[in-house]
């Protein structure tokens, strides 16, 4: 046991959770010091079922329910069977491999779309949804025909929709306090997930982030696990209907999952798939949460998490899983994996892992590995690996979900109730909800002079990069999985914060401009200046240190400015958790946490400015469901409890009716400059800190750190070219000939293994001027024979000469071609023995490309 494992500490539990270890092993009196006998030391890991809470399930015994149940799996084979347990992901599959192997369900992941188009209308996913219906009840070859059930992430309204409407995230959801709201929330995101014929979401999350590091941290509603526990419920009620009305799961309903199971926001460094270093009783109280009344709500589904505990991953994690889980906490749905995540328990591959289904994992969510799975399954059923009794078990829970949702019966998607009907993807009320929730999500943390509210018969100028940005409101999980590469065209409906002060002055008979730069026309009375967080999800989010990017200052610049010429700022902040924003809390007059508002931008404007009296129109409501950092070093309340000391702690919020004043904060956010690194290795023409630039033969190897250089006695020389700004790119000019390689270069090894899983390229920015030699390879390097690299003459040749693109390469494609990306210190290599013309500015991790390589 590790010292820090004795003394774990969280953000929320204060003292209280400073639980000494060693009491949770039974030790008589911890406080007297004794050591305990080696022998005794219990397996950290260690699962106690007894000292778990029993939920309710709120079904009593139904012997109709079991027998249709016991008499349809009684027909089936082993293959259907095996079929019922998989879920593949529509990107990988067609509605012939339903037909032909039955699989139990499909779902669309954050990047996956009908046709591959993240923007296909509405109807295209509903027609999709009757295709892999129809192949599934298909028994044209013999079967049963189990209708298949579609799962996807509605995370805030139906997110991978164009035109729906969507809410704000659940960072600012946990601002509300209201758990009516969410209730509401939960049965319009329902009836639009239902327009496109989908059965399932895989919502809601009832994380209870203890690190704002995480990446995830905005998908969490509160790190008080009383806040959260207040909504599961409720939220599972308003997706699935009440458990003991006719219409549960049925009509307007969906099935609900609450994820992940378990501590998804307890791990060490709010690192995502990470390890929760935590005792049991922490496991308990604080993550288990909101699980208890999902369960009591009579939650259908619960997908594990990706992340372990105490070293175990909780996809192979029976105590966790079966025997509290299942046995102790009374749930009789199904649980359903993460992404691929059977693949990382020990001795597991993404096709091969019967000890994630003998742990008690019903439903293998193997996006792109299904067949592989399916085969590996059906074998070590037919070998015993995986009993028929446990097969069985797992089948009989996902049938049970099915008769209860009532979908042998309802026929196509597209037939049931609402399928097909858009309008309620995008209604006036749904609109007005999501306004109103905008409205109390908003905590304001500053307001001198008390300049807010604001009369809005004046002249408001509207700046900053999220000024006009419905993209950057929203956030991740929005159409795209990371929600990037969007522009307010996909947004048909919406309104942007601009958009809505635009309407709120010209109602009043004021005026309002914008610009991005915090440049006006006319000087205005006042300004609002919207920046934070660009869009991100998962991993793609974890920081190091909670401060917005280095190269995202131009919005302290513009409040600069604007304050030197006497015009009062308001900020808003974009983002999906507390930064360390003294900076701007000091620039601004008065300054707003706005989270990740969603499309309804006007929910800002009608809380900002005073109706025509003079009166007061909205007031805050919203209060802070995370404490706020004082300084910016990590983790930043988790440090312990007994230094607890936020800058504003949870539960704080301001209103117009109380004080208003935040007096000078200061402005070191004590940090080392090394820890700034985020997944960029090279930026506007220079390497990001702690990479380097290299050019190398093998044996003549040059750093470059200024330019002009040269390098391989005049084979390779690198000058400054613009991109974006002035002197933003390198550009290598190869002459004569012989091997000759540029590299972004580190001592230090990155683990990108994680993004390798979910499909995130290396992106690279450059241009070529002229020919392009036939042996050209890009690849990335880990030591000796570690790397791999890939053939890139005809990909870098079929771009227009001349002009600066992104291209991606999958780090699959590294992978494939035997790369460890799990210890990569050289994120790019470009190698060549010809002549090349070629400059790039930008080299770092991401989802969205102008070109994207194939593997082949
Ligand atoms: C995420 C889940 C999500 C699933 C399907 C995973 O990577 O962790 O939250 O439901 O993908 O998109
Ligand atoms: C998928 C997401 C998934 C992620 C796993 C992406 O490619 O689109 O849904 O959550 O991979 O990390």
């Amino acid at each position: 046991m590790s010292p820090s494992m004795s003394l774990v500490r969280t953000k929320h539990l204060g003292a209280l959770a400073v639980v000494p270890f060693l009491l949770l092993l039974g030790c008589k009196d911890a406080a007297k010091d004794e050591p305990a006998p080696v022998a005794q030391a219990e397996d950290p890991a260690a699962v106690h079922p007894e000292i778990w809470p029993s939920p309710k399930w709120p079904f009593a015994p139904d012997a109709a329910l079991e027998e249709k149940v016991a008499t349809l799996l009684k027909k089936m084979t082993v293959e259907e069977k095996v079929g019922q347990v998989i879920q593949g992901d529509i990107a990988s599959m067609k509605p012939e491999d339903m037909k032909k192997y039955h699989l139990g369900s499909i779902l669309a992941g954050g990047g996956s779309a009908p046709g591959g188009n993240e923007r296909a209308p509405a109807k295209e996913w509903l027609q999709l949804a009757d295709e892999f219906y129809a192949a599934s009840i298909d028994t044209s070859n013999g079967g049963v025909g189990i209708p298949m059930i579609w799962g996807i992430d509605a995370m805030h309204g139906h997110s991978n929709i164009v035109g729906a409407v969507l809410f704000p995230h659940n960072v600012g959801l946990g601002a509300t306090h209201n758990p009516k709201l969410l209730g509401d929330i939960a049965r319009v995101t329902a009836e639009q997930v239902r327009t496109t014929g989908i059965d399932w979401t895989f919502a809601p999350t009832v994380t209870v982030p203890q690190d704002d590091r995480w990446g995830r941290a905005y998908e969490g509603y509160s790190e008080d696990p009383g806040l959260v526990a207040s909504y599961a419920g409720v939220f599972v009620k308003g997706l699935q209907g009440d458990p003991s009305a006719p219409d549960f799961l049925r009509g307007h309903h969906v099935i609900s999952s609450t994820k992940h199971f378990l501590a998804d926001g307890g791990t060490e460094n709010g690192r995502d798939q990470g390890d929760a270093k935590i005792p049991e009783t922490e496991l308990r109280d604080i993550h288990n949460a909101g699980y208890v009344p999902a369960i009591e709500a009579g939650v259908q589904t619960i997908m594990i998490s990706f992340s372990s505990w105490n070293g175990v991953k909780h996809s192979g994690n029976k105590g966790l899983m079966t025997d509290v889980l299942k046995k102790r906490m009374n749930f009789e749905g199904f649980t359903v994996g993460d992404w691929n995540a059977h693949g990382q328990v020990p001795g597991c591959t993404n096709d091969n892992c019967p000890q994630a289904f003998n742990a008690g994992l019903d439903m293998f969510m193997a996006p792109d590995s299904w067949r592989g799975l399916y085969d590996n399954t059906l074998k070590q059923v037919k070998d015993g690996t995986i009993a028929m009794e446990r097969l069985d078990e797992a089948v009989t829970r996902i049938l049970r979900v099915k008769f209860r949702a009532g979908i042998f019966e309802a026929g196509p998607p597209s037939k049931r109730p609402l399928g097909g009907d858009f309008k309620m993807l995008n209604s006036p009320e749904q609109r007005a909800l999501a306004r109103d929730a905008v409205r109390q999500s908003l905590v304001l943390l500053k307001n001198n002079g008390g300049l807010l509210p604001f009369a809005a018969n004046k002249h408001v100028l509207v700046t900053g990069d999220g000024a006009d940005n419905v993209s950057k409101q929203s956030g991740g999980w929005t159409i795209t999985w990371q929600g990037t590469g969007l522009n307010n065209a996909d947004f048909p409906g919406a309104t942007s914060i601009w958009g809505g002060v635009q309407a709120a002055t010209k109602a009043a008979g004021g005026s309002a401009e914008m610009s991005k730069d915090g440049s006006f026309k006319k000087k205005p009375d006042l300004a609002i200046v919207v920046f934070g967080e660009n869009p991100y999800a998962e991993f793609q989010g974890d920081l190091k240190v909670l401060t917005l990017p280095g190269s995202m200052t131009q919005h302290l610049d513009i409040m600069k400015k604007l304050q030197a010429e006497k015009i009062p700022v308001v900020a808003i902040l974009l983002s999906g958790r507390p930064l360390w924003q003294n900076r701007e809390l000091n620039l601004a007059n008065a300054y707003v946490a706005a989270w990740l508002p969603g499309t309804e931008g006007g929910g800002i404007s009608d809380v900002l400015f005073k109706k025509k009296d003079g009166s007061v129109n909205h007031d805050f409501t919203g209060k802070l469901s995370y404490s706020w950092p004082r300084n910016a070093t990590g983790a930043p309340l988790n440090v312990g409890q007994k230094d607890y000391d936020p800058l504003f702690p949870l539960g704080f919020g301001l209103t117009y009716a109380g004080p208003q004043e935040l007096a000078p904060l200061s402005e070191d956010p004590g940090i080392p400059a090394e820890l700034m690194n985020t997944g960029s290795y090279f930026d506007k023409g220079t390497p990001v800190q702690p990479w380097s630039l290299r050019v190398s033969n093998g044996s003549d190897t040059t750093r470059v750190t200024t330019v002009p250089a040269e390098a391989i006695g005049g084979r390779v020389k690198v000058t400054a070219i613009d991109d974006e700004v002035q002197e933003g790119a390198r550009r290598f000019v190869f002459a004569g000939d012989g091997k000759a390689a540029v590299q972004v270069t580190s001592e230090n090894a990155v683990d990108l293994s994680r993004e390798a899983n979910g499909d995130v390229m290396m992106l690279v920015r450059l241009r070529h001027d002229g020919a392009v030699p036939k042996d050209l390879k890009i690849g990335v390097a880990c030591g000796p024979g570690c790397g791999a690299s890939l053939p890139f003459s005809d990909t870098l040749g079929a771009l227009p000469a001349g002009k600066f693109q992104t291209v991606g390469i999958p780090l699959k494609c590294f992978q494939k071609n035997g790369a460890d990306v799990s210890k990569v210190t050289e994120t790019l290599v470009l190698e060549t023995e010809g002549k090349l013309d070629l400059a790039f500015s930008q080299v770092k991790l991401g989802t969205v490309a102008d070109k994207t390589m194939s593997c082949n």
